[in-house]
């Protein structure tokens, strides 16, 4: 099969007319002014709580896990916020604030996380691409942690022969159980719908000696 039907060209995204523009940045501001806020203060809240049950480790650990949870949402509504608001910056710092994202997970799960980029990948992405990558790392991320039990996490971002731009997240986990395209959850799926908007396509496969590699593979005039 030649690159010309691997990778179809998605036809380009439409011009958004100025009122959908500004009801998008009204729902961003609601979303963070209401919604981030309070879930922020709730953490607050639980942190202080905590302070106050020493000894009582069951209920520690209890609220820990209410904390995670409620920063896994305000993580996703972060990426929702970037979503809404497009933001242009995102795109130029793409790979320093990937860096910097994976030093947070790092610390926060303790979980080793490394990004390679090759020489030949663009400095400067299409705003739309970087949201697209972004989103997908994040998933990545989360499912490594979350399903595979990862200690360790391998990002990278290539472009191979034939000007084909490869994103790959690696983990060294228990290995997905499921079979491929079995009851998949909707991360996968909206991974998939998110490469296939770069006229792209994703693999999700097992990796040697244990966990998942996750490639997103797309043309790379689509990311600039
Ligand atoms: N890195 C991984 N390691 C092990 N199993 C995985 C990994 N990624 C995905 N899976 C398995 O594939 C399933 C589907 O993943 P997917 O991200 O689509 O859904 P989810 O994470 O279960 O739910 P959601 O992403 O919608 O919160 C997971 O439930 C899990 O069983
Ligand atoms: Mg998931």
């Amino acid at each position: 099969m030649g690159l010309a039907t691997a990778f179809p060209v998605a036809p380009a995204e439409p011009v958004e007319p100025d009122g959908h523009r500004l009801l998008r940045a009204e729902l961003a501001r609601e979303l963070h002014d209401e919604v981030a806020q309070t879930l922020t203060t709730m953490v607050v809240q639980m942190e202080n709580f905590k302070a106050i049950q020493y000894g009582r480790e069951s209920v520690i650990r209890q609220l820990d896990s209410y904390q995670e949870s409620t920063r896994d949402v305000l993580g996703n509504i972060r990426r929702l916020l970037f979503d809404l608001r497009g933001e242009p910056a995102e795109a130029m710092e793409f790979v320093p604030r990937l860096r910097r994202r994976l030093r947070e997970y790092e610390s926060r799960y303790a979980i080793s996380a490394t990004l390679r980029v090759s020489a030949n990948w663009p400095r400067q992405l299409a705003a739309q691409a970087a949201i697209h990558l972004s989103s997908i790392v994040e998933e990545a991320l989360s499912n490594a942690r979350r399903h595979g039990g990862a200690s360790r996490v391998n990002v990278s971002l290539s472009v191979a022969v034939g000007q084909i731009a490869v994103l790959t997240v690696k983990d060294n986990g228990r290995g997905m159980e499921l079979l491929w395209g079995e009851s998949a959850g909707l991360g996968i799926i909206g991974m998939r719908e998110r490469v296939l908007l770069l006229g792209g396509e994703l693999q999700v496969l097992p990796t040697t000696p244990r966990g998942t590699v996750l490639k997103a593979a797309f043309p790379k005039e689509r990311l600039i």
